[in-house]
């Protein structure tokens, strides 16, 4: 009787601690993916607001409403195709080829496009609320303009199979090589008026200067390349600091430099670093001086912290993918040379997520300068064969030309053989 009455409420004990176990790990975990889901919603859509910059300042409306499509994808522009109009969808997958080359030369369907939400990171707004009205009175920015792709799709066209950044979004982490923002603001009737569209212009794909056109201005032109954003929680444990020049770091670093590029650079409506700021700044060090002093503090903004902690738990749960397509046997010789007679794991240690302390000005050929000349932080490796080109000004092409970089700067005696044992290994992190 005893034991009978012991071993049931054990029994119970155990189903009430299953119980709540399986309900709070469902629960947290629910909770979680719905902040992951929201986050992914903030960082695809929302603006703050900076439809006021790039739209009624810049101008940057007029330029898109006359974009042909088949312009826009060739400065980088990703467009989800689960949200292209059907009708759109039809010409495309459909056998008239020149039906198609008219679609891609009409910016009527660009405008269609925007207006469906199809062309990622780019927001539009309207003098009417009639579905017909596709004309932008205005335009907005997200974070999916540069840090988001798609998987692209091949149509066949008059000038044969052409593979064109339409299809699925791929939401990893990977950044978008091929986005030219530069290019397309230099046509911008602001860029125009003030003799910026060269600068602009030479930017190039897959960088931005994001100490230009807004307070961090620090008068040289200096863009730096769109890194991948993943892996933080690993790399956070590590010490990690986040930008090239890495500024921010520690608690709620990721929801700290959202702040920072949503208010700074991309001209939301916010109050970063200042009474109305949503979080408090995570920064490694603070900016200089004469660009704190232009932080302005704004009761009327609308950048909230818990969409910036929305923002961070997505980033957060954005991992590299499984390394694939390199050679094994080789992989393991360039590991040694890794950790050996190339030295790279002085600065890159794997036990750490290949990143350490330290900024370092004199790993790319020209010099970092302007407020990056305090040096680069030394970033992971993780994904790397998915990310071309390298370095903070984008100035390798290849991962054979990252080695032949440090070949050269740190006299390894590298030998063409050993030189693609390191390229494979780098393609297996
Ligand atoms: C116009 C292109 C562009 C847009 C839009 C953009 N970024 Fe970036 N992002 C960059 C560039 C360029 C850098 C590197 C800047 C530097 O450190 O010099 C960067 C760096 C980062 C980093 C640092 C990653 C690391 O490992 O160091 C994070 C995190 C990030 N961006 C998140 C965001 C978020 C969140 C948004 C939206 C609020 C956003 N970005 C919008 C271009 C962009
Ligand atoms: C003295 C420290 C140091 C050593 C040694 C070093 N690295 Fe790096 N590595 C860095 C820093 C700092 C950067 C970023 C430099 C920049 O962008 O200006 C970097 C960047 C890279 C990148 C590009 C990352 C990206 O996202 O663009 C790769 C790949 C890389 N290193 C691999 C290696 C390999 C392979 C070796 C050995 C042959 C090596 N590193 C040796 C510090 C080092």
């Amino acid at each position: 009787m005893k034991n009978q009455l012991i071993r049931s409420s054990l029994f119970i004990a155990l189903a009430v601690l299953a119980g709540c176990g399986s309900n709070s790990t469902d629960n947290s975990a629910q909770v979680a993916s719905a902040q992951v889901a929201a986050g992914k919603d903030v960082f695809l859509n929302e603006t703050f607001g900076n439809e006021k910059f790039f739209g009624d300042t810049l101008g940057l409306h007029t330029v898109l409403n006359g974009v042909a499509p088949k312009d826009a994808v060739a400065l980088g522009v990703q467009v989800d195709l689960n949200k292209v109009p059907a009708d759109i969808v039809a010409v495309m997958t459909g056998s008239d080829l020149a039906a198609k080359d008219a679609a891609l030369n009409d910016p009527t369907v660009t405008r269609r496009l925007i207006k469906a939400g199809a062309v990622i990171g780019v927001k539009g707004f309207y003098a009417t609320t009639s579905a017909s009205d596709t004309t932008l009175t205005s335009v907005g920015i997200s974070c999916g303009l540069c840090h988001v792709t798609v998987k692209p799709t091949t149509f066949n066209l008059t000038a044969g199979a052409t593979t064109l950044p339409i299809g699925d979004p791929l939401y990893n982490g990977v950044p978008n090589a091929e986005m030219d923002a530069g290019k397309i603001l230099s046509f911008t009737p602001f860029a125009v008026a003030n003799n910026l569209s060269t600068t602009l212009a030479g930017w190039g794909p897959g960088r931005f200067d994001i100490r230009a056109l807004n307070e961090l201005d620090d008068g040289v032109d200096n863009p730096t390349a769109f890194p991948p954003l993943w892996n933080f929680p690993a790399l956070q444990a590590n010490g990690y600091a986040l930008g090239w020049d890495g500024m921010f770091k520690g608690t709620n670093a990721l929801a700290s430099i959202a702040e920072a590029v949503y208010d700074l650079v991309m001209h939301g409506n916010g109050s970063f670093a200042t009474s109305h700021g949503a979080i408090p700044p995570a920064l490694a060090f603070p900016p200089r001086q004469a660009v704190l002093n232009k932080f302005q503090d704004n009761p009327a903004s609308v950048i909230t912290a818990d969409k910036l902690l929305q923002v961070q738990t997505f980033l957060q749960s954005l991992q590299s993918p499984a390394a694939i397509g390199f050679d094994q046997t080789q992989a393991a010789a360039g590991k040694n040379l890794f950790e050996g007679k190339a030295k790279c794991a002085t600065c890159h240690p794997a036990g750490t997520e290949f990143i350490s302390a330290g900024r370092y000005s004199d790993i790319t050929v020209t010099p970092p300068t302007g407020d990056l000349a305090g040096g680069i932080k030394v970033p992971g490796l993780r994904g790397i064969s998915l990310t071309a080109p390298y370095f903070h000004d984008n100035s390798a092409a290849t991962l054979l030309d990252v080695v032949n970089r440090f070949d050269t700067r740190d006299a390894l005696g590298l030998t063409d053989a050993e030189k693609t044992q390191l390229v494979e290994y780098l393609k297996s992190l």
